[in-house]
């Protein structure tokens, strides 16, 4: 007899930023001459940066001295010279690191490393999730829990930065909740986390006996004066702590998939020990991450261009955002927080400005017809309906902001986009279609 192989909890996988793009290719296929302009993607390749000439002349280097080596099976949990030089940096990010070799996880991206994490939890217990959220994290870990995600507040009357207030009264009201996790500097907001913020986080944890995992893939891309703080320095021989690194950012070399667990203060708690110890099984079971940015990774992070490089890349991710955030700022139905780090924005519309009758005027019928029979759905969210309208009037692809489990309705976009005449002509046009739409 058959048994069903639908999986009960995949309601509880949400990935908005894919979806959107489906619906985009299925516009072009019924309207070829619609033209998409991507201001959804997290991929630097994609929008058209170039990597850095040192990345590329390492690999060669690299293939070129070790040979066949690099094309085989690394350590199951990450060569040991990749691992020594994250220790390193460690303590050279916060004096009083206890890091070793053995506490350095590397995973095939931190995609990989975020199933590892949630699968890896015992049954019944929760890792409280920002919201609005990466949805990759909330996704998976409400997957594992097979209950929707337990989330605090990130605040947009405050800079985007964690509720401090909401997290707290759900930390006493959820007992189950094991863990914080933290994404700074943040997707999708572009908030970079304040030092009180941090201390008040670490203050929270060590209160309610919960580890921190900080999702820090974006921590070398920070600007507007902005600064990063480490909170390991801040948590160090008080909470134990999970840094998330990787490359997939900074470098980028987000195909390269390799990015890197560091289990901090494991020694201050033997549950949290044991957890760690289970990750690493986990990620074991994988054979092991991708070899060859293992090899190179301490070459192109020491690298004399590294430093010039990504002080460019932040110059131009500062001169980018602040861009769109003056243009949309002057839309007064908007709550605009300018982005201080990574390459995303959310901007939000004010209580009350959406209906669920606003539209966008759609040339070609078929794809009108698509539109409208999309956003007729039941629990069609405003903000996604906004994006719907938008992508088939404009071309313009953003993510609506419920995708990210955002209690407010709005949209994430990124700040990629290189050529400036061309970023004014979106933005503009993104401004005017909100316009229209709410008038509608
Ligand atoms: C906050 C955050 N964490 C993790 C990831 C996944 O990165 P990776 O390419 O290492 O899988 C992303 C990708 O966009 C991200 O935004």
């Amino acid at each position: 007899m058959r048994h069903p192989l639908n999986h009960p909890n995949l309601p509880l996988f949400q990935y908005q930023i894919r979806e959107i793009v489906d619906v985009a290719h299925k516009l072009q296929q019924l309207d070829p001459t619609l033209q998409i302009e991507w201001e959804n993607i997290g991929d630097p390749i994609a929008k058209g940066w170039q990597v850095p000439p040192f990345l590329k002349e390492a690999i060669i280097q690299e293939v070129q001295k070790r040979g066949d080596k690099v094309f085989g099976y690394a350590h199951s949990r990450g060569i040991v010279s990749a691992r020594e030089w994250v220790v390193s940096e460690s303590k050279k990010q916060c004096a009083d690191s206890q890091l070793t070799v053995e506490d350095v996880l590397f995973t095939n991206g931190l995609g990989s490393a975020i199933s590892a994490l949630y699968h890896m939890l015992p049954r019944g217990v929760r890792v409280i999730q920002p919201t609005p959220a990466y949805p990759a994290h909330a996704s998976t870990e409400s997957f594992n829990a097979g209950k929707p995600p337990i989330l605090y507040n990130l605040d947009p009357n405050n800079g985007w930065q964690p509720d401090i207030v909401h997290l707290e009264q759900q930390l006493q009201n959820n007992s189950e909740i094991v863990g914080i996790l933290v994404v700074n500097p943040n997707n999708p907001t572009g908030a970079v986390y304040s030092r009180e913020i941090l201390l008040q986080i670490v203050d929270l944890a060590e209160r309610y006996q919960t580890f921190i995992i900080s999702d820090e893939v974006y921590y070398r891309m920070v600007y507007n004066e902005t600064e990063f703080v480490q909170i390991t320095e801040l948590a160090a021989g008080r909470v134990p702590v999970i840094v998330m690194r990787g490359m997939s950012k900074d470098v980028p070399w987000p195909g390269g998939r390799s990015s890197w667990l560091e289990f901090h203060g494991a020694e201050l708690d033997s549950d949290f020990a044991d957890y760690a110890k289970g990750l690493k099984k986990r990620v074991t079971m994988e054979v092991c991450a991708t070899s060859l940015p293992q090899y190179i990774l301490s070459t192109v992070y020491t690298h004399p261009d590294f430093p010039i490089w990504i002080r460019e890349y932040n110059r131009e991710l500062e001169s980018n955002g602040n861009m769109i955030s003056e243009i949309l700022s002057s839309v007064k139905e908007l709550i605009v927080n300018r982005t201080n780090g990574a390459f995303y924005m959310m901007p939000l519309f004010r209580e009350g400005v959406l209906t669920d009758r606003q539209t966008l005027p759609i040339a070609n019928e078929e794809v009108r017809e698509f539109i409208e029979k999309e956003v007729s759905v039941p629990g069609f969210t405003l903000d996604k309906r906004f994006t719907y309208y938008l992508l088939a009037s404009t071309g313009i692809c953003v993510v609506p902001a419920s995708g990210f489990n955002s209690p407010y309705p709005g949209f994430r976009l990124t700040t990629l986009e290189r050529n400036n005449e061309k970023r004014q002509q979106i933005y503009s046009r993104l401004k005017d279609a909100i316009e229209k739409y709410l008038q509608s």
